[in-house]
């Protein structure tokens, strides 16, 4: 692969999930945390002087632009070969040799460095050391610590106050962030769950990952696995509650956008407008080639997604709808939206894992102080920095399905979730 396509490739251009094999990692990761101490989250990247939107080089520690800036964190890798970078913004670590972001359990003690490098030290792991060496703490210094907690909802940190403060019209530009949970009450299986999930369900196909399925080089060579799997994902599915509450939202007024990762289109199909969606990984409205980029007929194609045969073009590749597959550029929309994150005041993250990468690092673009609400079966996040055991972040989670959590937050702030 040339130097221009990793250009283009890194920072999260391409859909990717992260890599768990790395083999570059065991050999070039330097994990003596005493090296990167001297390194500071905000420093400018050593060529041109930007700050922010910088990568730190896992091998000598040099701090470097991404490509949106002057690409200096490419061009020192084309000059050293040092393949491993972490981004400041988001904290995901890239492989340029594997040409992918990676994920894997050296990385930790990493990743936890940083983690408190840029959101402060973890008081979950301080308090533990606290109770090791058996340190009381004196009632007062409880108070003095609560006077320091956030407050509004963050405060309590409970549905009822986020309600209340939805109520009293705190949040005018609130910004969600949504995955296949929210839409698993409507009959559509997520990704990942352990036993329901549609990646639980590919045994009979061998695949080294369950991913392969929305790769796109894969797809191109064996597109029969696609259209057979896919059939679960497509069908009339009616919106959920949760999609009913978006359109309460904008119905509010206070809806600035939604990122959602899913395909189905149940939020338009509730009545959300359009204009305040970014499809991250693209939508079934359309369908195109998978090599020579014709367009295909969409009407053919939902017959074929239907039946679970195979869409082929005329030029004898197959065809597929305008989803996002691992290794497809991301739509520009996305990018030109992601900017809008920065004016939002609230956000709420709902029915991800958040394992998918570039949207993943979404969580990281609002501003430094704008509190961050989870809403899923099982708290996700950590990874790209949310913290739900430290009770000054100004990130919470509320465990549970999210048309009971949502339901509930429009119970206490008295408004009617209509679900038609
Ligand atoms: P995942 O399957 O990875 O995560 C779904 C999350 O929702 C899990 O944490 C579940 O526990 C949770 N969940 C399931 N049902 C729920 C419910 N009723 N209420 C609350 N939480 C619930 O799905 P995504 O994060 O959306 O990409 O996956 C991201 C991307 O991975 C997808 O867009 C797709 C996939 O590979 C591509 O194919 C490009």
């Amino acid at each position: 692969m040339s130097d221009r396509n990793i250009n283009v490739e890194i920072d999260g251009y391409f859909a990717v999930s992260p890599k768990r094999d790395c083999p570059h990692l065991a050999t070039a990761l330097d994990a003596d945390l005493a090296h990167y101490r001297e390194v500071n989250i905000r420093s400018p990247c050593q060529d041109c002087d930007n700050v922010g939107e910088n990568w730190v080089c896992l091998i000598c520690q040099q701090v470097k632009c991404s490509r949106y800036v002057s690409s200096h964190g490419l061009a020192h890798y084309s000059d050293t070969n040092h393949s491993l970078a972490m981004s400041f913004s988001d904290l995901s670590v890239w492989c340029h040799l594997c040409d992918s972001y990676l994920e894997h359990d050296s990385l930790d003690s990493l990743l936890r460095h940083f983690r408190d490098l840029k959101f402060g030290p973890d008081v979950s792991s301080l308090a533990s050391n606290l109770e090791e060496m058996k340190i009381e703490e004196e009632p007062e210094e409880a108070e003095e610590e609560s006077k320091e907690k956030a407050s509004g909802f963050l405060g309590t940190k409970s549905i009822r106050d986020l309600a209340l403060a939805l109520k009293n019209s705190e949040y005018k530009k609130i910004a969600i962030m949504a995955g296949a949970g929210i839409s698993v009450s409507a009959g559509i299986p997520d990704f990942r769950s352990t036993a329901s999930g549609l990646y639980a369900q590919l045994a009979e196909y061998n695949l080294s990952k369950p991913e392969l399925v929305f790769e796109i080089n894969y797809f191109r060579n064996s597109p029969e696995v696609f259209f057979k799997v896919v059939k679960s994902l497509v069908g009339d599915f009616k919106p959920t509650p949760t999609h009913y509450f978006f359109k309460l939202l904008e119905q509010k007024g206070c809806l600035m956008k939604i990122y959602t990762q899913n395909i189905d289109g149940l939020e338009v199909k509730a009545g959300v407008s359009r204009d305040k969606i970014t499809f991250a990984h693209g939508h079934m409205e359309s369908s195109h080639c998978s090599v020579c980029k014709a367009e295909y007929d969409n009407a053919l194609m939902k017959t074929h997604l239907e039946n679970g045969t195979v869409a082929w073009c005329e030029c004898g590749a197959p065809a597929k709808p305008d989803v996002v597959f691992f290794g497809e550029a991301l739509n520009p929309e996305f990018y030109s939206s992601v900017q809008m994150l920065r004016e939002a005041d609230l956000l709420i993250v709902c029915g991800t894992s958040l394992k998918v990468f570039p949207f993943a690092g979404l969580v990281t673009q609002v501003g430094e102080k704008v509190p961050r609400v989870m809403i899923n079966r099982e708290a996700s996040g950590q990874s790209v920095g949310m913290q739900y055991d430290n009770p000054k972040s100004r990130d919470v989670v509320f465990i549970g399905d999210t048309d009971e959590v949502f339901a509930e937050i429009a119970r206490h702030a008295d408004w009617e979730l209509v679900c038609e």
